[in-house]
């Protein structure tokens, strides 16, 4: 990996064996973006891209030359006002009102090891020979503005990462009205685009299309990442699979409202950015003040999607997460939510765990309604006290009760919330999130509580220290039930335009403060299921509940598209009841088992109703879990049938590093009568070896040859539910699995 400033052409380059990224000087002035991609040699980095005198697309005052134009150029930062009509990176307004700048190339430093980004989430490298970084530096003389435009290089991985601070060194204040973390632009638009848009309870889509003149733009305006769209994007060759073909994506590293845009020019060159959503956002900066813009990931791959999240799964394990679980294999959890939702008792808790030990489940997972006076989800949201109705020995007892029975205990909170019927708001109704003087309205009959304000995050660290202070907890799931509205802060020295991100200022305080003082504490972080499932939350907390439907066949869909850039080892996923509480369809055990065992595995229901057969059943599901669990979470993964291509069979497999040990989890969702399905070719084994392959539960395995399995493929017969029992297969009916299991014998 090495960063290479080259003289004479007054260029960049930064690379390694994966990832080349150029970009140039141009006119001494301009910073010109030249080639992300494949790695190539080290002799043309300079801008050589053919500028000639294009019509309504204006030459820089003081350029003699016609072909020049920002508005072909492509740039690494683009400005606005200046003849560039595309979309700008930024805009700002100076205190005499005008919005005009002209930044020009100053300096650059290029520094070993990666500079942390403070109060913002951030990928880091533990070594100083992990990671290089080039920081290039622009001034506007005559507004005295600074722009830093910062890029890191990672050793071994496809994968360059931007962000950008704005620094006032002029004697005026300076607004900012928009300061976006990265833009590309490419000379050509024969690209697909691939984004994760989703809704409460099916997160995550993988939707594609070709991309097309104009501007299509994906963003959150709700104060957080979102269940509607991730705040990524992909672009892609038209003929990319899974196995093939250039991919190149954006991911940002912060969880408040984002923005990103694709856009295609009237010289069918596009331009993709990514950043802050400018909507409500409006900072002003005072003289020897800077604002420093979140990370941007920006991850290619040549060989395809598959390829592109391996590599994004195994830089965020290394790269984001930290922690003392950041590569420990996660305890198999029960959480008792969708069994007794806040119906519950101490008694029932712990008759529950007692289940739960029999299954062989290692943490149990007391979720939301153990605190004030909850009984349903219209109070106590503020209010971190013992419910002593429910729990009329304390919350400390019952922790000690669980734990002495051999489990782990964790516990719910959903900390950045208040319920109008609380102490806290009877207390303190300016701390609630709103405009001031403006009614706000309510979500799941709840406000947001200001952040932004340091009495506030104060108040709610000390409460949730008292209770962690006293009761042994090894795990929290942290919620986040309801999205921003009439935005703004009750207090008058916070100005509206500041308030969603120094909301998220706090937040990451907030969880910075409590992660470094309970490292022990494997942290969850939730919104009404995978709201905010983005790489800011993971840096603070290794995983995710990836969403509230618990569906097998939804999962399916969910777990695919999440999986496209979350690592398995921060995905939650569990085994609900049946009729499915989100969806109301029946599924057999095995097949949701086999689809929560290719996440975090985890149970979410009654177990002291199961039969004892079901029991059984879950018993041998957790402990072929466990067995495999190291495989699952930090394998490689691949996707090898995809629910969003029209398919009605879902295929994923997980391969070790070395290729000896293989799982392949394979689902029919809907039967035919009368059918013959074609074999299903695997991937990722070595060719060369021969492997055992069984299914599980089967004692006889069969032997192939890699190439066997991955060139021709394997007939795969999913059982129906009964055979687990009964052994006997049967030839039809709809929603069936299978896990073959894979080893080297030679
Ligand atoms: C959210 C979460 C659920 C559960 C409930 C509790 O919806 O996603 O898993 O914790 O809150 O109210």
């Amino acid at each position: 990996m090495t960063i290479v400033y080259n003289e004479q052409s007054s260029s960049f380059h930064l690379y390694n064996t994966k990832v080349s990224y150029q970009l140039a000087i141009v006119n001494s002035k301009y910073i010109s973006h030249v080639y992300w991609g494949k790695t190539v040699g080290n002799t043309h980095t300079d801008s050589d891209f053919p500028m000639w005198d294009r019509s309504f697309s204006p030459n820089p005052s003081g350029s003699a030359d016609r072909n020049f134009s920002l508005n072909t150029l492509p740039q690494e930062y683009p400005g606005h006002n200046n003849g560039d009509y595309r979309e700008s990176a930024f805009a700002v307004t100076c205190a005499d009102g005008t919005f005009s700048t002209q930044f020009e190339y100053d300096s650059y430093a290029i520094k070993e090891g990666k500079a942390a980004l403070k109060g913002l989430p951030h990928t880091y490298a533990s070594k100083d020979q992990e990671a290089q970084m080039l920081t290039i530096q622009l001034k506007d003389k005559l507004k005295g503005l600074k722009l830093e435009l910062m890029y890191t290089i990672f050793e071994d991985y496809p994968i360059i990462t931007r962000s950008v601070k704005l620094s006032n060194e002029g004697s005026e204040p300076v607004e900012i009205n928009k300061l976006l973390s990265a833009s590309i632009d490419y000379d050509h638009a024969d690209f697909d685009l691939i984004q994760l848009p989703g809704g409460w309870g099916r997160e995550r889509d993988i939707v594609r299309h070709p991309v097309h003149r104009g501007v299509h733009k994906i963003d959150s305006k709700r104060g957080t990442t979102s269940h509607t769209y991730q705040p990524f994007l992909a672009l892609c060759d038209p003929k990319a699979t899974e196995h093939t073909g250039d991919i190149y994506g954006m991911h940002f590293v912060y969880s408040g409202e984002f923005m990103a845009n694709v856009e295609v020019t009237e010289y069918n060159h596009t331009r993709i950015q990514m950043g802050i959503s400018p909507e409500y956002f409006n900072w002003t900066l005072q003289p020897d003040e800077g604002f420093q813009a979140p990370e941007v990931v920006m991850s290619y791959s040549p060989d395809g999607l598959n390829e592109f999240s391996q590599s994004l799964h195994r830089f965020y394990q290394k790269h984001l997460i930290r922690g003392q679980h950041q590569f420990k294999e996660r305890p198999v959890l029960m959480n008792n939510w969708e069994g007794t939702y806040f119906d519950f008792s101490e008694e029932k808790i712990l008759d529950m765990a007692d289940q739960a030990v029999q299954l062989g489940i290692e943490l149990f997972v007391l979720d939301d309604g153990w605190f004030g006076k909850r009984n349903d989800d219209r109070s106590s949201l503020g209010d971190w006290t013992i419910h002593r109705e429910k729990l009329p020995n304390g919350l400390k007892s019952l922790a000690e009760k669980i734990k002495a029975k051999g489990l782990k205990f964790g516990l719910w909170f959903e900390p950045e919330m208040i319920s109008e019927d609380s102490e806290l708001y009877r207390a303190h109704p300016d701390w609630v999130l709103k405009a001031v003087h403006r009614e706000a309205s309510v979500g799941r009959d709840q406000y947001i509580l200001d952040y932004t304000r340091k009495e506030v995050r104060e108040n709610i660290i000390n409460q949730i220290k008292a209770v962690l202070d006293t009761v042994p907890i090894d795990y929290i799931k942290w919620d986040f039930n309801r999205n921003m509205t009439e935005i703004g802060s009750q207090d008058p020295s916070i100005s509206d335009g500041t308030v969603t991100h120094r909301y998220m200022l706090g937040l990451y305080e907030v969880m910075e403060t409590l992660t470094t003082a309970y490292p022990h504490i494997l942290w969850e972080s939730c919104s009404g299921g995978g709201g905010r499932y983005d790489p800011g939350m993971l840096h603070y907390m290794p995983q995710t509940w990836t969403s509230d439907n618990t569906d097998a066949v939804a999962r399916l869909e969910i777990q695919t598209g999440t999986s496209l850039v979350f690592p398995i080892s921060s995905m939650g996923s569990h085994v609900s009841s049946v009729p499915n509480h989100q969806v109301n369809r029946t599924t057999s055990l095995k097949m949701r088992g086999d689809v929560a065992s290719a996440g975090n595995l985890g149970y979410e229901l009654d177990p002291t109703v199961l039969t004892a057969d079901e029991s059984r059943i879950v018993k041998k599901q957790i402990d072929f879990y466990k067995n495999h669990r190291q495989l699952i979470q930090y394998g490689l993964f691949y996707r090898l049938k995809s629910p969003f291509e029209g398919n009605n069979e879902v295929a994923w497999m997980f391969v070790d590093e070395n290729q000896t040990e293989a799982l392949f989890f394979y689902y029919l969702i809907l039967d035919k009568t009368n059918t013959l399905r074609p074999r299903v070719t695997l991937t990722g084994l070595d060719p060369h070896r021969r492997y055992t392959v069984k299914e599980k539960g089967e004692s006889e395995p069969k032997v192939y040859y890699g190439s066997e399995l991955m060139y021709k493929g394997l007939f795969v017969q999913p059982p129906l539910a009964e055979s687990e029992t009964q052994s006997s297969y049967q030839i039809n009916g709809d929603f069936r699995s299978v896990c073959v299991q894979i080893k080297a014998v030679d």
